[in-house]
């Protein structure tokens, strides 16, 4: 094969294999595994599958890395199979149900269409992701653990990163569930903090933060952050929020928040910094499923934050490396 051919066959390739991973996972391959090694059969038979298929899919998932053969036909986990089991610490099992999603799923098979038109074909089919996330519990379950999966890391990066010590309210906007206003309230004891999300997410919000213990220092506000977001605060933290929106829809916000913060208050983005060039980068892949999702909703690069931000009334202060490839970009009045 030759080095240009090796490209393209790699990228077909990728689809392939994802969609062996997405069996791997639907059938729970990597949570059978989670107490010791067994063999092709003793897996085939605790998920209900016919062996010989399945040992072709445990080959092709050990050659992808994700389990070892401690004898022939019989496998262990390793640490990137063990990220594939449920509940584990870092687990990034929802990241594949989540993708497998026939909504979702979707959006990637319509990209041409979308990319044709300038509109999202998603959209012209389901509406506004978060709208169908409220019809549908569920998915809107798995989005939110899966949101949940990818925050957290991130909550932590921003908990010890970003110096909060001044700040007396922290404003998560479209918070989901809360986790880095909860990782922030943690490391922050004088911090109060107040959760703004639609409706159909605050019952999950709610449950988590009875859990954490940290209820008391919470108020979960629901509403339409296009509409009015809670008043006269010093701290709005916007995670994984402005990727979702169009230049035009991210600036509304952006003038929302800038009306509603004390003067001497910041903003937060919590975002992928895509990089001026052609690297290779998290940022330009996940910006395809902002593109079949939200259509003109994107990845930006720092200049295309920048712009938003002015465009907003406010000013680029200072950007902060987070874990999961994120930056806090902290902005205040212009
Ligand atoms: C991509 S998720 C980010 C969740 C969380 N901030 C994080 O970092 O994991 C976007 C969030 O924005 C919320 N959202 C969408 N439209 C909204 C609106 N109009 N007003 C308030 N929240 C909204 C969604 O419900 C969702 O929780």
């Amino acid at each position: 094969m030759t080095a240009a051919s090796e490209v393209v066959w790699d990228l077909v390739r990728g689809a392939w294999r994802f969609a062996a991973l997405s069996a791997l996972v639907e059938l729970d391959c990597p949570g059978h595994l989670e107490d010791g090694p067994l063999t092709v059969e003793e897996i085939a038979e605790r998920c209900g599958a016919h062996a010989p298929s399945l040992a072709r899919l445990m080959r092709v998932g050990a050659s992808c890395g994700l389990f070892t053969a401690v004898d022939p036909g019989r496998y262990a986990l390793t640490d990137a199979g063990r990220l594939l089991v449920d509940g584990v610490p870092g687990s990034l099992r929802r990241a594949v149900l989540v993708n497998t999603a026939p909504a979702l799923s979707y959006a990637t098979s319509n990209l041409a269409a979308t990319v044709r038109e300038g509109r999202s074909a998603f959209i012209e089919k389901y509406g506004v992701l978060y709208d169908h996330l409220a019809t549908d519990p569920d998915l809107s379950h798995v989005f939110n653990e899966y949101m949940t999966d990818r925050a957290l890391p991130m909550a932590q990066g921003v908990a010890e990163r970003y110096d909060l010590s001044s700040v007396k309210t922290l404003v998560d906007l479209g918070g989901g569930r809360g986790h880095i206003l909860a990782a922030a309230l943690r490391a922050n004891p004088h911090l109060r903090g107040v959760l703004f999300d639609l409706g159909h997410v605050l019952p999950d919000a709610r449950a988590a933060f009875d859990e954490w213990g940290l209820s008391e220092r919470v108020e979960l506000v629901e509403g339409d952050f296009f509409a009015s977001v809670p008043p006269g605060h010093d701290a709005y933290l916007l995670g994984s929020v402005i990727h979702n929106w169009d230049d035009e829809d991210a600036t509304r916000i952006l003038r929302v928040v800038r009306e509603a913060m004390s003067d001497d208050g910041r903003v937060l983005l919590v975002e992928i910094v895509v990089p001026d060039d052609d690297s290779p980068h998290y940022g330009k892949d996940l910006d395809m499923r902002m593109l079949g999702l939200f259509g003109q909703g994107r990845e930006r690069s720092r200049s295309e934050h920048d712009a938003l931000l002015r465009a907003a009334g406010l000013r680029l202060a200072g950007t902060y490396d987070l874990p999961v490839h994120a930056t806090l970009i902290e902005a205040v009045p212009a």
